[in-house]
C-alpha cells in the first residue's frame, strides 16, 4: 500500500475562499452578475460560477447600473476602479486584503516620492493592478534583472525607492532583492509582502518533496502560485507531475513509488483535491 502524504495547506487560500463566497453571495442577491476577468485560476471552479450566471467581463464600459460587477482577488487598477464606478454598477470588491495592503504601500509611496519598484511577473493581473495605484512604478522579475535597472540608470540609486513584492513570489527572491538594493542603493524601503499563505504552501511543498519518491502539484499552469510549487517540488524530487485535476492524472509513472506527496495552489478547490486522493488510493 503506497503513503500518500497530503500538504495541510494544500487548495483555497484565505482570499481566493473569499471571492468565491462573495461570489456566490452576489449570485443569490443579484440578477445579473459579471466577474471582471475570471474570478479565479481554475477553469473547474469559472465553469461553476459561470453554470450559476456569472459572466465574466473585461469591458467596464458596456455594465450599467442594472449589473454588478465582482473584482477578483488579484485586484485591478485605480483607473479600471474608477471606470467601474462610473458605470453605475454595483461593485463587489474580492480584492484580498493582502494584495490591497500592496496597493495602499505604493499609494504612500508615491505621495512620498519615493521610486516604487515591484518585484514579480510584468505580465501578471496582480503585478499590473499594482502598478495601476503609483506613479512610473518599475517591475522587477528578480534579483538580477533589479541588479541590471540600477546599474544602467533606470533605477536612480540616489533616489529613495520602496520595494514591494508579489504575494506569490518565493522568499529567496525577496532575500536575493533585498541584498542587491543594500548593496546598491541609498534609501531603500523594503516591504515583505509574500503573503504567509504562499510561503507555508511552498515551505510544506519543499519538504514533501524532500521525502517522498513522487509529487502531485495540482494546479492550472498559469496560476503563478502554482506554478512555484511545481518549481520547488523539481529542485528536490525527480517525479513530478504538475496536473490541473485526476483526469491528468499518471498513475503508470506511480507504480514504483511507495511515498506520494500532494500539493495543490490557492486557487484549487478541495472536490479537486478529493478526486487525486480517491484516484491514487483506489489505483493501488
Ligand atoms: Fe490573498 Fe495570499 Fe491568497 S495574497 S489571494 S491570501 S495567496
Amino acid at each position: 500500500m503506497k503513503e500518500l502524504k497530503v500538504a495541510k495547506s494544500a487548495g483555497f487560500c484565505f482570499g481566493v475562499s473569499r471571492s468565491v463566497k462573495m461570489a456566490e453571495e452576489m449570485l443569490e442577491e443579484e440578477s445579473s452578475c459579471y466577474s471582471f476577468g475570471e474570478l479565479i485560476h481554475n477553469a473547474d471552479v469559472v465553469n461553476y460560477l459561470e453554470q450559476k450566471g456569472l459572466r465574466v467581463t473585461n469591458s467596464p464600459e458596456k455594465l450599467g447600473k442594472n449589473d454588478a460587477v465582482i473584482i477578483r482577488s488579484h485586484g485591478i487598477t485605480k483607473a479600471l476602479c474608477d471606470c467601474l464606478a462610473a458605470s453605475g454598477a454595483k461593485i463587489v470588491d474580492a480584492t484580498c486584503p493582502r494584495v490591497k495592503h500592496i496597493h495602499n504601500i505604493v499609494v504612500d509611496a508615491s505621495e512620498r516620492n519615493r521610486q516604487p519598484v515591484i518585484i514579480g511577473a510584468a505580465d501578471h493581473p496582480e503585478v499590473q493592478a499594482i502598478c495601476g495605484w503609483c506613479r512610473n512604478p518599475i517591475v522587477a522579475g528578480n534579483a538580477e534583472e533589479l541588479q541590471s535597472l540600477i546599474l544602467s540608470g533606470s533605477i536612480d540609486a540616489d533616489q529613495p525607492i520602496t520595494m514591494v513584492i508579489q504575494t506569490t513570489q518565493t522568499k529567496e527572491k525577496l532575500l536575493r532583492c533585498e541584498e542587491v538594493l543594500h548593496n546598491l542603493c541609498k534609501d531603500a524601503e523594503i516591504h515583505e509582502t509574500i503573503c504567509g499563505a504562499t510561503s507555508t504552501r511552498q515551505n510544506e511543498a519543499r519538504e514533501l518533496s524532500q521525502t517522498c519518491g513522487a509529487m502531485i502539484v495540482i494546479g492550472a499552469r498559469h496560476s503563478a502560485n502554482s506554478r512555484h510549487l511545481n518549481e520547488i517540488c523539481r529542485q528536490n524530487c525527480e517525479k513530478v507531475q504538475f496536473i490541473e485535476n485526476a483526469s491528468q492524472l499518471d498513475l503508470s509513472a506511480l507504480k514504483d513509488v511507495d511515498t506520494i506527496g500532494l500539493t495543490a495552489g490557492a486557487s484549487v478547490p478541495a472536490w479537486i483535491i478529493q478526486e487525486v486522493i480517491i484516484a491514487i488510493q483506489t489505483s493501488d
